[in-house]
């Protein structure tokens, strides 16, 4: 979508994974979806080197509001208990850290919690409604709505998103419920109206499902590539890092595998409480750098063996990143001979390869020289490939 932002993947922070739906805030005050929970995220990005890494949207998913619509108005309410001040100046807050604010919302009856959905004719006044509160982006999910709706509705809300003349990101979930291809799936119209949108199932906190999704990506590489750019992305879902299920392996590799597809950065797990080895880790200026190429080309896979993926993005300047990860089948680190050539990168007479998370040089390579190393189970090799000027 042309409206200005998300030139390069956005970054930021979601509730979903990590909270759900947990509205109880009598019983758990520190973890209910409340104004509390995104003022003390927005907090820990600012105080802990988020911001400053990048990381800038604080955003709300589902179930946030109250359990109907206000009556004579028929605008959405934000849960009085849990936002007792409103969004207004929930927004107002975190705009006054330097971040963006996000909010959800569900094109249907319901939400997929059973909260207030958007419906056809509600959707300009919802846009008006986040336009009027200083909201930054919408994600518009699509539970309890007919393929039929989805086509009227997600470019009906980019119309209605830009004519409140606040620019508003876009996330559209509407791929994920046509099952994320063509036919039924038109990527063309998804990047003029939408600026990212979420292609397929939900993350879960699991390296089965970190796989799961990154298979998906490699297997439909050839239909997914060419929809992604600057202004318009495919979404793989949440960042898992930093929750409760992966190795730091397993960490580095989600982290490396959205930079080479040009994700979306969007953390969710708690910054109050996370690790210092996860915080280091997603702050990495390397992964980050990738991810965020101004040439928005999402990457590639260039060759998988059963237990091994080789991916390859194109970066700005002739560089390269390389991606060698090893699913994890074998018990035992698997032992690698690359050279550039068999990686189609010949330009060059000479290359600088570095180890991206150990910022190490690994030397300099003419292309038809092959190099060894040996990858993890169930971790990655992120290598930076740059040609020697
Ligand atoms: C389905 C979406 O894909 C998730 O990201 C999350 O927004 C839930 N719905 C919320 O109910």
């Amino acid at each position: 979508l042309d409206n200005g932002v998300m030139r390069v993947p956005p970054m930021g922070w979601l509730a979903w994974e990590r909270f759900r739906c947990e509205t109880d805030c009598v019983r758990n005050p520190h973890t209910c979806i409340s104004e509390r929970l995104f003022m003390e995220m927005a907090d820990r990005l600012v105080k802990d080197g988020w911001s400053h890494a990048g990381y800038k949207y604080v955003n709300i998913d589902d179930c946030w509001t109250e359990k109907k619509r206000n009556a004579t108005t028929g605008r959405l309410v934000p849960d009085l208990k849990r936002f007792p001040n409103g969004i207004k100046p929930l927004a107002d807050y975190i705009h006054s850290l330097g971040l963006k604010l996000g909010i959800y919302a569900d094109l249907g009856n319901f939400t997929c919690g059973g909260y207030p959905g958007t419906t056809l004719d509600q959707i300009q006044l919802d846009a008006q409604t986040f336009a009027e509160w200083g909201v930054d982006m919408v994600k518009l999910d699509g539970c309890y709505s007919t393929p039929e709706e989805r086509a009227i509705g997600y470019p009906k809300m980019s119309k209605a998103l830009n004519k409140t003349g606040r620019v508003i990101a876009y996330s559209c979930s509407w791929p994920a419920y046509d099952g994320g291809l063509p036919p039924k799936v038109n990527y063309t119209l998804l990047g003029e109206i939408c600026n990212l949108w979420r292609n397929y199932g939900d993350i879960q906190d699991s390296w089965d499902s970190v796989l799961n999704i990154v298979n998906w990506w490699g297997k439909y590489q050839d239909i997914l590539i060419p929809a992604a750019g600057p202004g318009h992305w495919n979404d793989p879902d949440m960042l898992i890092v930093g929750d409760f299920s992966l190795s730091e392996g397993e960490s580095r590799a989600q982290l490396a595998m959205w930079a080479i597809l040009a994700a979306p950065l969007f953390m969710s797990n708690d910054l109050r409480r996370i690790g210092r080895t996860a915080r280091a880790l997603l702050q990495h200026p390397g992964p980050i750098n990738i991810n965020q190429d101004p040439l928005g080309i999402q990457g590639r896979l260039f060759f998988s063996t059963a237990s091994l993926d080789v991916w390859k993005r194109q970066l700005k300047g002739g560089r390269y990143a390389i991606a060698v990860l090893n699913k994890g089948t074998g018990g035992t680190p698997k032992k690698v001979e690359l050279s550039l050539s068999s990686l189609n990168i010949t330009t060059a007479q000479f290359y600088v390869i570095t180890d991206v998370y150990e910022d190490k040089p690994l030397g300099l390579y003419k292309p038809n020289a092959s190099f060894h190393f040996s990858v993890n189970p169930s971790d990655v090799l992120l290598l930076l490939v740059e040609p020697l000027s």
